[in-house]
């Protein structure tokens, strides 16, 4: 066992009541031990830029959740064989053979070619909002519009989208909290039985043919193929769908929120609008919508002069490491001007986030429609609250208002 000072628990830190002073706890984590032995949720804990971007690649540490599905509890256990067959939750060759699968769906270019429709999606519900002078931007903007781009690529048609919502949210939940009861358990196994029962119908019997290049049409090509296991790639799909919408809808929240709170610099991208791509990326570094990733040691090994024992797990906690005085310099300043690059909001390594383009051309385009055609927003109702979870961090809503305008802003010009 490790014989070092142990800090307060992360799971202390993590409680919803923290939120608000979730940097300062974790500043106060790494500059006690930036890896420490956390006796109450039964893993280390690392809080450094260094250690979670290295652990995160190292091919000594495993990816797999369960690695005991007997052991983890009888309500649960449906829900973690769904999840120990995701490309997220699996290693080498089976992760490769998967991501390779589905990573042409996210290519840059791939995604690019969804700009269009992005653009007008987040154009009608400002368009909507605008002569009301109101907006949610979580419940409004920021929860529907990812959703419905993970939905449009998966062909999930619109009167189907909220029941697909309703039961992403459990199984979010359950991912993102380790101490589950067994009803909460029980709903998220459930939730993703419906979920994959969805995805088997809309796969096999409707929709028509896929257009060409679209993920539907390299899923009919998993389908397909005999090698191919079909229920591993309705595995897959869920965690598009579950992976896809989640965690951008609190990036969104979280970067709206930033900028409410940084109103300089706001006004920043509003007079150079060429920031905001660097902005998305600042944003996802100073307030990142996942904050845990987990890895298990495959064997008894040293990390960062600690000895590690074999499937001893770890927790990376890419907030804190995003914050890393090391890493970025006045890691509590916004500044877009920072050089880029090397956050881990979207992980670091083999696993690393095979949505990003996507969600990084949906950050661009939310915020360009906010900053230029919301120019007065400010905050208004009860102060902004936290959702209960471990592993993400997002708002459950974000109300703001602005001046209406009774012919609802016709939209800008789509960006390049
Ligand atoms: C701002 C939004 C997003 C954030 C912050 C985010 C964050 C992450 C992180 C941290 C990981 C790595 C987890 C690990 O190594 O344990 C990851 C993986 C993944 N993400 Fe995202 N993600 C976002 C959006 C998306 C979107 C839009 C999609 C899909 C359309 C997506 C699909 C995935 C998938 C499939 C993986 C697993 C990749 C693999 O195992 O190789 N994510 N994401």
């Amino acid at each position: 066992m490790p014989t070092h000072t142990t800090p307060a628990s992360l799971l202390s830190v993590l409680r919803t009541q923290n939120q608000e002073r979730l940097y300062d706890f974790y500043r106060d984590l790494r500059n006690t031990d930036d890896l420490f032995w956390d006796r109450r949720v039964g893993a280390w804990v690392a809080t450094s830029h260094a250690v979670v971007s290295s652990t995160a690649s190292d091919p000594r540490f495993s990816s797999i959740r369960y690695p005991d599905i007997e052991a983890v509890s009888e309500e649960l256990r449906p829900l973690a064989r769904v999840l120990s067959q995701q490309m997220l939750y699996s290693d080498a060759p089976d992760h490769a053979r998967l991501r390779a699968l589905l990573s042409r769906a996210f290519t840059p270019r791939a995604v690019a070619a969804l700009r269009e429709r992005i653009f007008d999606a987040v154009d009608q519900i400002i368009t909507r909002a605008a002569p009301t002078g109101r907006l949610d931007i979580v419940a409004d903007l920021a929860r529907p519009l990812p959703l419905a781009v993970i939905c449009d690529l998966l062909g999930v048609p619109e009167e189907d989208r909220s029941t697909v919502s309703s039961w992403s949210d459990p199984v979010a939940a359950a991912i993102g909290n380790s101490r589950l009861d067994a009803d909460e358990s029980r709903a998220a196994s459930q939730s993703m039985a419906q979920m994959l029962d969805y995805l088997r119908g809309l796969l096999l019997h409707e929709g028509g043919p896929p257009a060409p290049h679209s993920l539907r049409a390299l899923l009919a090509t998993g389908i397909d193929n005999p090698d191919q296991d079909f229920e591993e790639l309705l595995a897959n799909c869920a965690l598009l769908l579950i992976a896809g919408h989640e965690t951008t809808t609190h990036f969104i929240g979280n970067a709206a929120l930033a900028l409410l709170e940084h109103p300089r610099a706001a006004e920043q991208l509003r007079d150079q609008p060429d920031l905001i791509p660097a902005a998305v990326e600042e944003l996802l570094r100073y307030d990142s919508p996942v904050q845990l990733m987990l890895r298990r040691a495959r064997h008894d090994l040293d990390l960062a002069g600690r000895s590690l024992a074999a499937g001893q797990p770890v927790l990376l906690v890419c907030g804190a490491a995003n914050r890393d005085p090391e890493a970025f310099p006045d890691p509590d300043v916004l500044d877009f001007r920072r050089p880029g690059g090397r956050h881990v909001a979207f992980g670091y390594g083999p696993h690393f986030c095979l949505g990003a383009a996507l969600a990084r051309l949906e950050g661009v385009i939310v915020l360009e429609a906010l900053l230029t055609r919301l120019p007065d927003w400010k905050l208004v109702g009860a102060a902004p609250s936290w959702q209960r979870s471990l592993n993400f961090r997002g708002l459950t809503s974000l109300e703001i208002a602005f001046t209406p305008s009774p012919d609802g802003h016709p939209g800008q010009p789509v960006p390049e």
